[in-house]
């Protein structure tokens, strides 16, 4: 198995899908078994052992619903003053499957990466019940207005400790969270963070909702991220085409995880969408392609106009050949 490919050897195998038309293939899971393909830049001879696209021929880890924890919040509730919301939260180190044959000895919230989804109305008392359950002293910080000793900086929890978070969820919005033990850059890295929603108290109008948490893996621990993936496993969504409707509105939360790389970002083919950065204010913006930072985040809402297959990817053309890539399948 080809776990130890670089960035480069991935990217060359898998150039021809930089030529995004129809019948475009990937040719990545030909390199990934290290048989390199006759492609590299500037060879426009045929490309040979191409998987699809699309479909169940894409070279993408896992069943049709391993991800839906991670796609599909837990629903918003309603406010109600008072209300505590607890999640249990342990720290696991594991080895993942991220891209097809390739894996990472990842360390986990709940034993994916990204971890659990955590989800409150604004005002509910947020109560996270934290244990470490890896080899590595960690931490949850949660970005959002909180008490400083619940920040996740100061109360290392060591290796089969615990610790409980709990304050008052605010603001309302797509908020993050991610362990804030140092070295900083690699606690994030190995894969310890994941979306956390707030909900408004005047709830936002009923949709079809989805979360997004855009990473990278550093597979041969280089210092660059060799995958990019939304919500974990390369081309996932290439393999699983989202299914939505035409005319439903889609809310989607997406958050930037990745590290190494400055930014990231999301295109999304043939439909504008609005995008509420931070999801806190009534502030959009009526685009194709937003553009984050390490840490940023923001909620998208799209009303499809179309049905058919709709690419979504990031607009860095490197990332969506590295696993970056998805579909929306609109149906009528
Ligand atoms: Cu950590
Ligand atoms: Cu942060």
């Amino acid at each position: 198995m080809a776990k130890n490919l670089t960035r480069k050897q991935v990217l060359a195998g898998s150039l021809p899908i930089v030529a995004a038309v129809p019948l475009a293939k990937l040719t990545w899971p030909s390199a990934a078994h290290g048989e390199r393909s006759a492609t590299h830049l500037g060879d426009d001879r045929p490309h040979e052992g191409h998987a699809a696209m699309i479909g169940p021929e894409v070279p993408a880890p896992g069943g049709p619903h391993d991800l839906d924890a991670l796609l599909l919040p837990p629903p918003a509730l309603p406010y109600r003053p008072g209300r505590v919301r607890e999640y249990e939260v342990v720290a696991i180190d594991r080895r993942i499957e991220v891209a097809q044959g390739v894996f990472f000895d990842a360390w986990t919230y709940n034993g994916t990466v990204p971890g659990p989804v955590i989800r409150a109305t604004e005002d509910d008392i947020l109560r996270v019940n934290f244990t470490n359950g890896g080899a590595h002293p960690h931490t949850i910080h949660f970005h959002g207005i909180h008490p400083g000793d619940m920040d996740g900086v100061f109360e290392t929890v060591l290796p089969g400790d615990s610790f409980i978070y709990e304050f008052r969820a605010r603001p309302q919005g797509m908020q993050l969270y991610h362990c804030h033990a140092t070295p900083l850059k690699k606690h994030i890295h190995k894969g310890l963070y994941g979306a956390f929603i707030v909900d408004p108290k005047e709830p936002r109008p009923p949709a079809r909702e989805l979360v997004m948490v855009m990473n990278g893996y550093d597979t041969d621990g280089d210092g660059e991220n060799n995958f990019y993936t939304v919500n974990g496993r390369a081309f996932y969504y290439a393999k699983y085409p989202i299914k939505v409707k035409k005319g439903e509105l889609v809310r989607v939360y997406l958050a930037n995880l990745t590290e190494f790389d400055l930014v990231n970002s999301l295109h999304l083919h043939g439909e504008f969408f609005r995008y509420y950065p931070t999801g806190s204010t009534d502030h959009f913006e009526y685009t194709d392609t937003v553009m984050l930072c390490q840490g940023e985040r923001g909620i998208m809402e799209i009303d499809f106009h179309n049905s058919g297959l709709f690419m979504f990817h990031a607009h860095q053309s490197e990332f969506a050949e590295l696993g970056w890539m998805g579909f929306f399948e609109v149906s009528d």
